[in-house]
């Protein structure tokens, strides 16, 4: 039997959580984890976590740090960096008002019908990306399609240039790196100097533009910067970065992820290849089966009370964190009918906890959706008879999980 414990230092865990995030919900599901937070997998404790106010995601306004933490010196330095103008906490590390400042200014260029005008240019990239596998007759999904879709759609909203994209790739990387459970200072100090290399490379765009502005996201940005004073430079630029990488780090699991569950099931991959009715649900159901981001956190701004199986009262005390498992709240059976299995055309797919839930809820939700959509219906429908041509390779990561390696044949 699988142990009911959250230890993301154990290979097997990392490999597959599922059956664990299964013995935690059934088991333990308000878990009080060693390591020093409260871990939840229960859907119902996700969901009114995420949404609740009376939760913070300004982790480190809001947590009662131990005396003894070796991250306090690195907390104190970020702090000092906020104060004095040179960095900014992202939008996702925000509360109100500060988070719903910054939201409201950017959410137009977000909204599911500013990104549908996308879908012809993200139909046309994925074409010719197909057109040349088709010659070869196999694809690298990850590296041909995965990653340089998403990429390439984020670099032309913004208006950046592509060529530095395998730096970009680079800094990405070891930036999400850093939000792993189980990061050390090394990690830790990677991340901040990979940072700081991003930051550069942003500023001098972003000063570039400022006396070129044109018809992209970036530039209206700037604006809105500029017409009232609302985002100052270094949040633009912490902005502009959050958005870069959020736009291509997770969207590209979500198509190498959900390209390699249709694969495990073939009879579901022909059938949606086939059928466009099942358009509707069935990304949602990939988001659901095996999502991109795997857990979040939370520090409640007051003694919170969750509740254990045999009805006892578990209290979290103000300021300690809580781990919300967004993998296991899609898997959770009293949602979700047989949860461990693909049914791309689940009636309530959508109620997934993928993509968060609150005032955090992602952003770009709608266009990791269209982008993994039409990527993956173009590819199914052009080459229904595609197969894995060798094994998948896993990134090593629990926070964003995703396959780095998915070689196809095509015919
Ligand atoms: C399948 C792909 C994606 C997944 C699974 C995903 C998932 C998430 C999740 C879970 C959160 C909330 C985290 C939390 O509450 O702590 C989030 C927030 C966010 N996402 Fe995504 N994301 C995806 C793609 C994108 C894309 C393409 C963009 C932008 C181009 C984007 C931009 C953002 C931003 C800006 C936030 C912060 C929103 C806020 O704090 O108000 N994401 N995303």
């Amino acid at each position: 039997m699988t142990d009911a414990v959250f230890n993301p230092f154990d290979p097997a865990f990392r490999a597959n959580p599922y059956p664990f995030y299964d013995a935690l919900r059934e088991r333990d599901p308000v878990h009080r984890s060693p390591l020093g937070f409260t871990v939840l997998t229960r859907y119902d404790d996700v969901a009114r976590t995420l949404r609740g106010a009376e939760f913070a995601r300004d982790i480190e306004a809001h947590i009662t740090p131990r005396a003894d933490d070796p991250r306090n010196a690195r907390r104190e330095r970020f702090r000092q960096r906020v104060e004095d103008g040179v960095a900014a906490k992202s939008i996702l590390n925000l509360d109100p008002p500060d988070h719903t400042r910054l939201r409201r200014l950017v959410s137009q260029a977000f909204t599911p019908t500013s990104i549908e005008r996308l879908r012809p240019r993200v139909q046309q990239l994925v074409d010719d990306i197909l057109d040349t596998a088709q010659e070869r007759g196999s694809m690298e999904v990850v590296e041909e399609l995965a990653f340089p879709v998403p990429f390439q759609v984020i670099s032309d909203m913004l208006n950046i240039p592509t060529d530095r994209s395998d730096d970009v790739r680079e800094w990405s990387q070891v930036l999400t790196a850093s939000l792993e459970p189980t990061v050390d200072e090394a990690g830790l100090d990677a991340a901040e100097a990979a940072g700081m290399q991003m930051a550069a490379y942003l500023t001098e765009i972003i000063e570039h533009r400022r006396q070129h502005l044109g018809d992209d996201l970036l530039s209206a940005l700037i604006q809105v910067e500029e017409a009232g004073d609302r985002l100052s430079s270094v949040e633009l630029r912490t902005f502009v970065t959050l958005l870069y990488v959020a736009g291509h780090e997770t969207t590209v699991n979500l198509i190498g992820n959900g390209m390699l569950a249709l694969l495990r099931h073939p009879d579901q991959m022909q059938r949606w290849a086939a059928d466009p009715s099942l358009d509707a649900t069935a990304i949602d159901e990939l988001l659901r089966f095996d999502g991109p981001v795997q857990q979040t956190v939370r520090v409640p701004m007051v003694d919170v009370t969750y509740t254990a199986l045999d009805g006892a009262d578990i209290v979290v005390p103000k300021g300690q964190m809580v781990m919300t498992i967004l993998g296991a709240a899609s898997h959770d059976p009293e949602v979700f009918d047989r949860p461990n299995d693909l049914v791309l055309d689940r009636p309530n797919s959508n109620r997934h906890l993928g993509f968060a839930a609150g005032i955090h809820y992602c952003l770009g939700a709608s266009l990791a959706k269209l982008e993994a959509n039409v990527a993956i219906t173009s590819l199914i429908r052009r080459f229904p008879e595609a197969q894995l041509a060798g094994d998948p390779g896993w990134r090593d990561r629990l926070t964003i999980r995703g396959v780095d390696h998915l070689p196809l044949t095509l015919t």
